[in-house]
């Protein structure tokens, strides 16, 4: 086997985002494109030589080339094992899992997670540490530094590692460890929560339905749900993961897991039903005519998670990224537990869970997770909201009225304006943050702002700031107003606006979201004027 070294060039605009390297797949597929990228992981983090790393990816178009590229130059960089899932595959929490459990030095993530797939849309690369979390703001800047100054990389001249069979091989003096990519995540689940309550209200005819999107968690789910768990077969939909995830979005929201929610939403409606996305780490959840939006699901599970075998001590604290609902908040402070504002992106909960703070965190973009792994996790909330159902033997109906009517509602959306120049959408940022200093005190639509500010985060645990994490706009009654910039979109530039807004009566808790939240959107619009800048009058998304 022969080690070669070739020449290269430093490629622009290799910076990893909120989540990693994200790049259309052509992009990635060019000349010495993810070769560039992956030799300046291994200088961000020291080198590999030695070391052993987690390798796997959801399975979207090039996953297989990735792995065996990524491979061929561990192998040269004198990486001593590569653990890797059986085809190629983990799950984004399983990788985090495996990473932790093994003890090794890390892993890489092959992954655009919700973006579409195939050769003509998204395609991601990440590296997570050796707690089994996303690397921090410090190791991706190191690694972009070195995508800007790289002029050569190693790799191995060799055959395909067969991938398809668990066992162990080598790739010259590397060990590979082919592994199954299902087992130890489906262990971990079984020790947090009660397998057998759960058995037993699916024994008792309660009804579920899971979208697995044609992505990464097919195999997962339907070993857990159907084989373990007893859920009627084909409870699990879309299950066998595709490299274009049958040419959909891979996103469980109620847009793009449209057929879900219209399940739900009509007759014979199952009792439950829950949606992930590429890479797993997502998830949507859906009740008989519910729709649980990812910010009350937090909190709900926030005020629930006693209920489960892993988290019966309680909670040490919980966290959200800051343009999440403040929901949150409101049980942390009924059970007087810490809770953390963070910026967007998991990565910023690490620190927190690492240092035992917080239990439990969560994002508005369907992320939920724990202290189990260092990513968000769509199945683990899946099986906690499973978990929390047959303690209760509620309805989620009832579950979030119960929730609202103790703790209140937080009104919530997400409105997303999608490809919009990004000068004029940076324009836009600009002007607000010159703006907010002077917005305390204003009234806008009857209401007066208390607070408007741009985001910036200092980490309580390692004292790093971050800032530019987005506008905060906050009215003296609890309603609130984010604007930011997507980190992980692909093409121009995405404007996020999120709104709140706090009910306390309950005479007005069911009401519908975008109906409640209209003097908010309008009040977005009269501070930032969205229309005049993006030329948009109307967001691509509401979530
Ligand atoms: C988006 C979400 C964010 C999430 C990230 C990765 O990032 O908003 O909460 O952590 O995807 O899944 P954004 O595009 O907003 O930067
Ligand atoms: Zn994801």
């Amino acid at each position: 086997m022969e080690r070669m070294t070739v020449q290269t060039q430093p490629i622009e605009g290799q910076k990893p985002g909120t989540s990693g390297l994200r790049k259309k797949t052509r992009v990635f597929m060019g000349p010495h494109y993810l070769e560039n990228f992956v030799q300046a992981i291994w200088e961000g983090i020291g080198g590999a030589a030695g070391k052993t790393f987690v390798l796997g990816g959801d399975g979207r178009y090039f996953n297989d080339r990735a792995a065996q590229v990524i491979l061929r130059m561990a192998a040269a960089a004198g990486a001593g094992k590569m653990i890797v899932g059986q085809g190629a595959l983990l799950s984004t929490p399983a990788a985090s899992h495996l990473i932790r459990k093994r003890g090794t030095d890390g892993g890489i993530v092959m992954s655009a997670s919700h973006n579409p797939g195939g050769p003509e849309e998204d395609f991601g690369i990440k590296f997570n540490m050796p707690n089994g979390g996303p690397a921090p703001e410090e190791v991706t800047n190191r690694i972009f530094a070195a995508t800007k100054t790289v002029t050569s990389y190693d790799i191995v001249e060799a055959q395909d590692v067969d991938l398809s069979t668990v066992g162990v091989t080598r790739l010259g003096e590397m060990e590979v460890e082919v592994v199954d990519p299902v087992a130890d995540y489906a262990a971990l689940m079984e020790e947090l929560f009660d397998f057998d309550a759960i058995r037993g209200l699916l024994a008792g005819g309660f009804r579920i339905a899971f979208d697995a999107m044609h992505a990464v968690t097919g195999p997962y789910a339907t070993e857990i749900l159907e084989r373990r768990l007893g859920a009627a077969p084909g409870s699990v939909r879309n299950a066998v993961p595709s490299s274009d995830f049958g040419g959909g979005h891979p996103d469980p929201n109620p847009i793009w897991a449209k057929e879900l929610v219209d399940l739900v939403m009509g007759e014979g409606a199952p009792d439950f039903a829950a949606a992930s996305d590429g890479d797993g780490d997502r998830n949507m959840i859906l009740g008989k005519g519910v729709y649980v939006t990812p910010s009350d699901s937090l909190a709900v599970l926030a005020a629930n998670a006693h209920l489960a075998p892993g988290y019966a001590k309680g909670l040490a604290g919980v966290a959200r990224s800051m343009p999440t609902s403040r929901a949150l908040d409101r049980v942390a402070a009924a059970k007087g537990l810490d809770v953390y504002e963070t910026p967007t992106g998991w990565k910023f909960f690490g620190n927190l869970l690492d240092a035992g703070r917080i239990t439990l965190c969560g994002e508005e973009s369907a992320g939920t997770g724990s202290d189990h792994v260092r990513e968000k996790d769509g199945l683990w909330a899946v099986l906690l909201w499973l978990n929390v159902l047959a303690v209760r033997r509620e309805s989620v109906a009832e579950i979030m009225a119960a929730h609202w009517r103790e703790f209140g509602r937080n009104y919530y959306s997400r409105h997303d304006y999608e490809g919009v120049d990004a000068g004029r959408a940076e324009e836009m940022m600009a002007a607000l943050r010159a703006a907010a200093p002077g917005m305390a005190g204003n009234v806008v639509g009857g209401r007066k702002i208390a607070q408007a500010d741009d985001f910036a985060y200092d980490d309580p645990v390692d004292g790093s700031r971050s800032e530019h994490q987005g506008m905060r706009i906050v009215f003296e009654d609890g309603a609130r107003i984010v604007f930011r910039l997507s980190g992980t979109g692909t093409v121009g530039a995405t404007l996020r606006v999120y709104l709140e807004d706090v009910e306390t009566d309950p005479a007005k808790m069911g009401r519908d979201a975008q109906e409640a939240l209209a003097p908010m959107i309008a009040a977005a619009e009269e501070i930032a004027g969205i229309r005049a800048h993006t030329g948009r009058d109307v967001p691509d998304v509401k979530t």
